[in-house]
């Protein structure tokens, strides 16, 4: 099984190129469905997810051609299925994006139950609501959604909680239902924008995205496009950690500086000093971290996605914080393994009671899911001695190229197929 092999201790220090959002890129790859004409998509993150929905959209008939590692054209004219049931799709959370898109387009569609990570209960209540507002029919069935719709009209619909989710299935089955929708306490994240610009950029009329109420004209056709996925808010916000938590010097290049704003507060009020130029930021730790308290929310907020990143720095700074979940109950089932890595936590519920120590010390640990299974790399790119992370298959749902970024960086990681090759890589590195 693949693992990553890593010797802690180098300060990671340079420049690191930040892909494609991948939280953009599944919806707008599923979005691509709902025209006839031709889509073109560059920026796109090459990691397993977008692989796996792209996979899952050619087999219900969409053409693609890649022209790049990171550009695709996707034509959705002889879509023939619309029954989205392959192995690999409910492994990934995304699957569920097709719903709202081929409902869109074809009044009808059946998509295996999502999965993604484990990191709560994730429920699919108000996707659900917003579709059967909009006047479908929805049944789950044999591990299906199934939903169909002899119409879809334009309906008024308030979002019981903030979800990236349902706000943009929503607003795709809308795009093309007739009269106008409009989405209350909808989610704000830039991946919510960048659907809606890329809607628009098709022929699309959604106005208010970015903000919590959405409006959203019904059209009766989109048209071809050509688009750039914004950059991943989240990888950025992780090599940002990296320099944090290695007292390095990193600096993060292709980002959008406003939606880092939560990510460089922490940092700062942490004690790294934070350079920001044009699409560039670049961080700097010298000194041994501060305490602070976290506590995840919604755009503009603390992400989620950051908070084991955040947690494996304050892991190490003098004193206590406190860190709390509020958007998934699930999320710190990667403390077990740190702490075999000797760090201070205790969970109570959705919050970590953090006592920093001075040093982590490698030792054998597995991803649980995606972004903990990042931070967990970068606790042991700090920590004394060798670690293994298996599992890292969660890791590569939503890095390109994790590992090779690193090394560019300084750090002492590789990708292992085989438990022999440990012994080499200590001789490397020893
Ligand atoms: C997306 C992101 C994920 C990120 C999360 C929060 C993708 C592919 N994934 O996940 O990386 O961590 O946003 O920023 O973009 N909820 C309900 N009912 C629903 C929908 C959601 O109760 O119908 C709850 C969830 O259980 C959770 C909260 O709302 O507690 C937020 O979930 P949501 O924003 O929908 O997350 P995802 O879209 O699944």
């Amino acid at each position: 099984m693949e693992h990553y092999a890593i010797k802690g201790g180098n300060a990671l220090v340079g420049e690191v190129e930040i892909g494609g959002a991948k939280n953009a890129a599944l919806p707008i790859l599923a979005a691509s469905v709902m025209t006839d004409e031709s889509v073109y998509i560059d920026n796109m993150p090459d990691v397993r997810d977008t692989n796996v929905l792209l996979k899952a959209m050619a087999n219900i008939g969409v053409m693609e051609k890649r022209t790049g590692r990171h550009s695709v054209v996707l034509n959705a004219a002889n879509v023939s299925n619309l029954v989205v049931e392959d192995d690999n799709i409910k492994k990934i959370r995304a699957s569920y994006y097709l719903i709202g898109a081929l409902l869109s387009k074809y009044k009808r569609a059946e998509v295996a139950l999502p999965g993604g990570c484990d990191i709560g209960c994730r429920a699919i209540d108000q996707h659900i609501k917003g579709f059967e507002a909009l006047g479908a029919e929805v049944v789950i069935e044999h591990g299906l959604i199934k939903t169909r719709a002899e119409r879809l009209m334009g309906a008024h619909i308030y979002m019981d909680c903030v979800s990236v989710g349902a706000t943009i299935n929503v607003m795709m089955a809308a795009t093309l239902a007739e009269g106008t929708t409009i989405i209350e306490n909808a989610a704000k994240e830039p991946h919510v924008v960048d659907l809606a610009n890329f809607l628009n950029s098709m022929g699309a009329n959604i106005k208010g995205a970015g903000t919590d109420v959405i409006r959203i004209k019904g059209v009766t056709r989109l048209h071809g496009t050509e688009y750039a996925i914004i950059p991943d808010q989240i990888e950025a916000g992780t090599f940002m950690f990296a320099a944090a938590v290695t007292k390095g010097d990193i600096t993060v290049k292709n980002v959008i500086p406003k939606h880092l704003e939560s990510i460089v507060a922490k940092l700062i009020e942490i004690g790294c000093q934070v350079e920001e130029s044009d699409d560039c930021m670049r961080v700097v730790a010298s000194k041994r971290l501060k305490t602070t308290h976290v506590k995840t929310l919604p755009y503009p907020g603390f992400p989620t996605d950051m908070q084991p990143q955040i947690a494996v720095a304050l892991g190490l700074s003098q004193g206590t914080s406190i860190v709390t979940d509020t958007i998934f109950e699930n999320r710190f089932r990667y403390v077990d393994e740190l702490i075999r890595m000797g760090a201070h936590i205790k969970v109570e519920g959705t919050t970590a009671i953090i006592d920093g120590v001075e040093k982590y010390t490698g030792a054998r640990i597995s991803a649980p899911d995606l972004r903990a299974g990042a931070a967990l790399v970068i606790a042991a790119l700090a920590a004394e001695g060798y670690t293994t992370v298996e599992d890292i298959h969660y890791i590569e749902r939503g890095y390109e190229d994790f590992h090779l970024k690193l090394q560019a960086l300084g750090a002492q990681i590789e990708l292992l197929t085989d438990d022999k090759e440990f012994q080499k890589f200590k001789l490397k590195t020893g």
